[in-house]
C-alpha cells in the first residue's frame, strides 16, 4: 500500500509504472473492473475541486471499489472539527485509502506521520498536485512519444501554483526542458527556474496556461483582467505564432478571455480536455497503486 503526496520525491521509474499503468487502463475502457471489490476510498475535499474529485470517484468506481465521499462543506468541520480529527476519523471507521485536498500549506506532510493508510495528494495548498502533473506527462507522452528533449513552457501564476511544481520536479527527471514565463510578482524565487519572455516561452513545444488564482492572490496582484491578458494571455494572434506541432495545455478551471482566449480552448492544437479525459486511467493506475 502506497501512498502518493507528491512528485518531488518519486523515482523516475515509479512515475514511468504509474504512466504504463495508466495506459493499460485506457486501452481497457469497459466501465466497472472489479480489481478492488470490499475496499473503501474516501475522497476528502477540504478545497472545491470539480476534474480532481469527479475523475478520482469516476476512477475508484471503475476499479469497482466502495466510494466514500466527503465534503467539508457538509461536515462536522463547520462546528470546528480539525483536518486531522476528520481523517483520523475516517480511517477508524476502516478505509483503506484516501484521496485529500486541502488548502493549509504542511498540513499533508504531517498528516501522512500519523495517519496509516495511503493518502493521495489530490492538491496540497500551493506545494504538489501530482496526479495532475501526471495526467500532464501522460498527455505530453501520448502526443510525443518520449518526454526527453521537449520544452515545456509554463506560463503564468508560477507563484501560487502547485501545477508548476508538480510538473517541473516531474518532467525534469525525465529530461524534458522545463521554461516558466510570469510577471514579476508571480514568479517564484523558492522555486528556482528559468524564466523567459512571452515571445521565447511561445516557441516551446508544450505551451501550458496557467490560470490566475485570484483566491490565493493578496489584493492588486494583477491590475485588470484586459492587462494580464494583452501581456501574459494566449490570445489569437500568439497562438498563430506557435509552431504546428506544438500543443496547448491548460490544468482548468479555465479564466476564459484573461489567461486563454475562448476560441483557443477547444483549438485543434488544445488538448485540454483530452488531459481531463487522461485524468480517469491517470488515477485509476494511482488507487490501484495505493490498494495492492
Ligand atoms: N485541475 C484541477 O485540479 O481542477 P479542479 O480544481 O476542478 O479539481
Amino acid at each position: 500500500q502506497r501512498s502518493l503526496l507528491g512528485l518531488k520525491e518519486l523515482e523516475r521509474e515509479e512515475i514511468e509504472s504509474i504512466l504504463d499503468r495508466a495506459q493499460y487502463w485506457e486501452n481497457h475502457p469497459s466501465k466497472v473492473n472489479a480489481i478492488a471489490p470490499g475496499k473503501f476510498v474516501a475522497n476528502m475535499f477540504f478545497e472545491n475541486s470539480t476534474r480532481t474529485r469527479f475523475s478520482f470517484e469516476v476512477a475508484e468506481k471503475r476499479l469497482g471499489t466502495e466510494v466514500l465521499n466527503f465534503s467539508a462543506a457538509v461536515s462536522s468541520v463547520q462546528k470546528g472539527e480539525s483536518i486531522y480529527d476528520t481523517v483520523r476519523t475516517l480511517e477508524s471507521m476502516g478505509i483503506d485509502a484516501g484521496v485529500i485536498r486541502l488548502k493549509p500549506i504542511g498540513v499533508l506532510a504531517e498528516l501522512a506521520t500519523k495517519i496509516k493508510v495511503p493518502l493521495i495528494n489530490a492538491g496540497d495548498g500551493n506545494n504538489e498536485h501530482p496526479t495532475q502533473a501526471l495526467l500532464d506527462l501522460y498527455t505530453m507522452r501520448k502526443q510525443f512519444g518520449d518526454l526527453k528533449g521537449l520544452t515545456v513552457a509554463i506560463i503564468g501564476d508560477i507563484l501560487h501554483s502547485r501545477v508548476a511544481r508538480s510538473n517541473l520536479w516531474a518532467l525534469t527527471k525525465f529530461g524534458a526542458k522545463v521554461v516558466f514565463c510570469a510577471p514579476e510578482n508571480m514568479q517564484s524565487a523558492e522555486l528556482g527556474g528559468t524564466y523567459v519572455s512571452m515571445e521565447e516561452a511561445l516557441k516551446a513545444d508544450v505551451i501550458m496556461m496557467l490560470r490566475v488564482q485570484l483566491e490565493r492572490h493578496e489584493s492588486g496582484m494583477i491590475k485588470s483582467a484586459e492587462e494580464y491578458r494583452e501581456h501574459y494571455g494566449l490570445t489569437v494572434e500568439r497562438a498563430s505564432k506557435i509552431s504546428s506541432h506544438s500543443i496547448i495545455m491548460h490544468p482548468a478551471p479555465i479564466n476564459r478571455n484573461v489567461e486563454i482566449d475562448d476560441e483557443l480552448v477547444e483549438h485543434p492544437q488544445s488538448r485540454i480536455f483530452t488531459q481531463m479525459q487522461n485524468g480517469v486511467p491517470v488515477r485509476m493506475a494511482v488507487i490501484e497503486r495505493a490498494l495492492n
